[in-house]
């Protein structure tokens, strides 16, 4: 698998930064432990050239005996042979003498001697290099000194500390190693708990858009990415809700096109049919014209309903609003319905309000809203119930239109759904199932809002609250 972005952003950000602060780390710890070891080292060897330039310079002052043979004694007894190599060294710069009792034979020069005459304390160091072996050395000129014993040195090996700094160094660097492979493991695995269920939450999302709604997210942690599994479950579920009220819709639709196409369709033949022979008779001529007239007003109804429904969802449903009587508007509204309530044997009721109550509003689109309203009303109820409609103005100036029906009512789990689109309730009964939603969204952009209440068997009650013009 390629190196993802996430893993490569992570890479260059923490696992960059921890490589960075403990190579920086490694160095100045490096720094330290040498400094601390060499200086540990160089206060032993001034210490004891130190002692050996005052026991020195004390026989010089005293003045009394062969200060030569004094130099030499000090040299061929010295007690810290073991760790360090004093010389005694003539003008020239040649070992006269050591501790060790060998006298190198090509004993290289170190620029210590040198430096130690031309400097204002009689003492130079010299740390590096001498017969292929790394040394520290002192050289001293003491007081007193004379043509053959001019300086004394004091060499001692830096092998070991050299050793012991290797093996800190090495245990630092191992223990950085051992940081990294830490901080890379624990990162890995942190990582792929991200990378994994993001790969997992694409695809199933990939399955999704190409409309596989029954896709699913187990849900793992219970984390953000939880939340984000869930979330998109969440959107699978309504998506594939929606597909199957589209669905509905558009069968409801094509079916709600068809009957009064049939009753046009039968309509027409029967009359082309008698007017061959002229055997039809008025009443029935009329009747036929009747049919074919209002299955085509109701069509044209139809496709007006599902004209505004696409303009709402596509927001191109522009209000022409005007200072209007919404008491009148209500009353021709519910003049249409008279004929058609008496026919279904439905009592319809109208408490007229005698107020003017002037409301900022678009006439027609209003009219639509009382009319989708009570039609549901009457739609919704049977025969021998009764609906009634009436006026009150409720508080912080707005005004209720109150449908009420005692009709089959809406189940409480449906009640919070009849307002979504492609919404049908009620198979029984003729519908779309967009009737409410654009009622509602016209509604909605008057400033005020569509009130639903409702008991099964009992009836509806629909308040269409609008805000009144001061
Ligand atoms: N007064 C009512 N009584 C009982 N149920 C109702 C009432 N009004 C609406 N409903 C329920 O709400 C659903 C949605 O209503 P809506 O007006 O949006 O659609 P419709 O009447 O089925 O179709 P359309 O109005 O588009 O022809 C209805 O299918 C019905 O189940
Ligand atoms: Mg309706």
């Amino acid at each position: 698998m390629a190196v993802k972005k996430i893993t490569k952003r992570w890479l260059f950000n923490s696992l960059g930064v921890i490589l960075v602060i403990l190579i920086a780390l490694e160095v100045v710890i490096a720094f330290s432990v040498k400094d601390y070891f060499y200086g540990s080292v160089e206060r032993v060897v001034y210490s004891q050239a130190e002692t050996i330039s005052g026991l020195l310079s004390k026989y010089n002052s005293e003045g009394t005996g062969d200060y030569e043979a004094y130099f030499r004694t000090l040299v061929t007894s010295f007690e810290k042979r073991n760790i360090m190599e004093l010389m005694a060294i003539n003008s020239g710069g040649e070992v006269v003498l050591t501790s060790s009792g060998f006298l190198p034979e090509n004993e290289s020069m170190t620029p210590d001697h040198a430096e130690a005459f031309n400097s204002v304390d009689k003492t130079a160091e010299y740390i590096g290099e001498l017969n292929g072996e790394n040394v520290m050395s002192v050289t001293v000129i003491p007081e007193g000194s004379t043509a053959d014993f001019a300086s004394f040195r004091l060499v001692t090996s830096l092998e070991n500390v050299d050793n012991q700094i290797t093996i800190a160094i090495i245990g630092t660097s191992l223990i950085c190693i051992a940081i990294v492979f830490f901080v890379l493991v624990s990162g890995s695995y942190f990582i792929n708990s991200i990378v994994i269920p993001v790969g997992q939450i694409g695809d199933a999302a990939k399955k999704i858009a190409e409309g596989d709604f029954h896709a699913r997210l187990e849900k793992k942690t219970d984390d953000e990415i939880g939340e984000l599994c869930e979330t998109i479950n969440y959107m699978a579920d309504e998506l594939g809700a929606t597909e199957r009220m589209k669905n509905d819709f558009i069968s409801s639709v094509s079916h709600e096109l068809r009957t009064p196409l049939t009753a046009i369709k039968g309509w027409a033949e029967m009359l082309e049919d008698s007017s061959k022979d002229n055997s039809i008779d008025n009443a029935t001529l009329e009747r036929g014209m009747g049919v074919i007239i209002g299955e085509t007003e109701r069509l044209s109804v139809m496709v007006e309903e599902l004209l505004d429904f696409s303009r709402l969802q596509s927001g191109r449903m522009v209000l022409q609003p005007m200072k209007l009587d919404i008491i009148a508007e209500l009353s021709e509204a519910v003049l249409t319905f008279e004929q058609r309530a008496i026919r279904e044997k439905k009592d319809l009721i109208y408490e007229e309000s005698d107020d003017i109550i002037p409301v900022m509003g678009d006439k027609n689109r209003l009219r639509q809203v009382f009319v989708n309203i009570i039609d549901n009303a009457i739609k919704y109820s049977d025969e021998g119930d009764s609906i009634t409609i009436s006026v009150a103005k409720a508080k912080n100036g707005f005004v209720d239109i109150i449908v009420k029906d005692t009709g089959i009512g809406i189940p409480a789990d449906q009640l919070e759904k009849v307002k979504t689109k492609f919404f049908k309730g009620n198979a029984t009964r003729r519908g779309s199932g967009i009737g409410l939603a654009v009622v509602d969204e016209i509604v909605r952009m008057h400033g005020g809002e569509i009130l639903l209440e409702s008991i099964e068997g009992d009836g509806t009650t629909v308040t269409i609250r609008l805000p009144i013009d001061k």
